[in-house]
């Protein structure tokens, strides 16, 4: 299958038609969000969202999440909305943020991966709405990776992993947030944070009070453990390299990759001028946003640099922090050395 590119910056137009044509016929499209992109099919096509599992190579017991592009567009999907999902919605959608709820009849068990449950988000990217309001349908979209990649944070990256899988990817530019949603479930009181993400946990707790975090989001899952959220359980965002998160300062960091031969050191901005081996950097320390819209191609980097042995610098843990460091102890096989 011949892949399409179509630039959504510069052929407007064009890129709704085509992508609204293809979905409507239950095609898959990679459509760019503010997360990360996503690999989108009508939520409501059985057949249509099969597809997105064979082109990824998704298990099938991994659920979609459903993106929709206006509050109206949720009832159908659930059997009913949560006082709590209104008042959330309200504050934070359109956002990098997934709701999870029990779901109705019309979300198929392809969507659900049998869960009684469905996950839905309004994407912030005016793009990604612009699409959904194209096709007039729920999409439902993982991240436009092939399983076990990091999701794509630009169209090359699609590129890399679709290319021949899909008939069209739209690109939309550089991901700004550069992270997958937030997803938080709502199945439960109270809620349960499954995934942080582009909406901090400091954030939602200040508007709805308690929130559980799940034990998966810092910790690795017992092998046999039921996950809450299936894609939990499944090996992620894992470069080629080995991984080490080392917690220490800097100058403990530097010591340690300067003592060992070929150490790729994955560091925050300004520090990579202070080290004699080679580093790819991943924003500045400070901040956790500049971090997460670097990480996953700072992960691809060190795929193209070739490196085999990587010491990564930690991050801190609050606010967006959490979502970086969730990523990187999957990157790493959750190897972490205290020093
Ligand atoms: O930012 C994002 O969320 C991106 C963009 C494309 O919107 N999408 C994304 O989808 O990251 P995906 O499929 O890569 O990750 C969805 C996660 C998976 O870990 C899945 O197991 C979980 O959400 N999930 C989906 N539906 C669920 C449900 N009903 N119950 C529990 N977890 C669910
Ligand atoms: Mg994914």
């Amino acid at each position: 299958m011949e892949t399409v590119v179509i630039n959504i910056t510069t052929e407007y137009d064009k890129a709704l038609e085509k992508s609204a044509e293809l979905l409507k016929n239950g095609e898959v499209v990679s459509i760019p969000t503010e997360t990360v992109y996503g690999l989108a099919a009508n939520a409501l096509c059985e057949n249509a969202v099969k597809k997105i599992f064979v082109a990824k190579g998704r298990p099938s017991d991994n659920p979609l999440i459903v993106h929709i592009a206006k509050f109206e567009d949720l009832a159908p999907l659930v059997a009913e909305i949560p006082e709590k999902v209104k008042v959330m919605a309200d504050a934070f959608w359109p956002a990098p943020l997934t709701m999870i709820m029990k779901k109705s009849d019309k979300v198929s068990n392809v969507v659900s991966g049998n869960l009684p449950t469905v996950a839905i988000r309004m994407p912030k990217s005016d793009y990604a709405r612009a699409i959904i309001e194209a096709c007039g349908l729920p999409l439902a979209a993982p991240s436009a990776n092939l399983s076990g990649s990091p999701s794509p944070t630009n169209a090359k990256y699609v590129y890399d992993d679709m290319n021949g899988r899909i008939p069209l990817i739209i690109d939309g530019g550089n991901c700004e947030i550069g992270v997958e949603s937030t997803v938080i479930s709502f199945a439960e009181d109270p809620p349960r944070l499954l995934r942080p993400g582009g909406v901090t946990l400091e954030e939602m707790t200040a508007l709805i009070g308690e929130i559980v975090v799940d034990d998966a989001v810092l910790n690795k899952l017992e092998d046999g453990a039921v996950a809450s959220s299936p894609g939990m359980k499944y090996k992620h965002y894992a470069p080629s390299a080995d991984i080490t998160i080392i917690k220490s300062d800097f100058e403990t960091f530097k010591t340690l990759c300067e003592s060992e031969d070929n150490i790729t050191a994955l560091c925050f901005d300004g520090e990579n001028e202070k080290l004699s081996c080679k580093s790819v950097t991943y924003g500045d320390e400070s901040d956790g946003y500049s971090q997460s819209a670097r990480l996953f191609d700072a992960l691809r980097e060190l795929d193209e640099m070739g490196a085999t042995k990587v010491y990564a610098r930690c991050p801190d843990t609050k606010g967006m922090g959490l979502a970086v460091y969730n990523r990187l102890i999957r990157a790493s096989g959750f190897k972490i050395k205290v020093i």
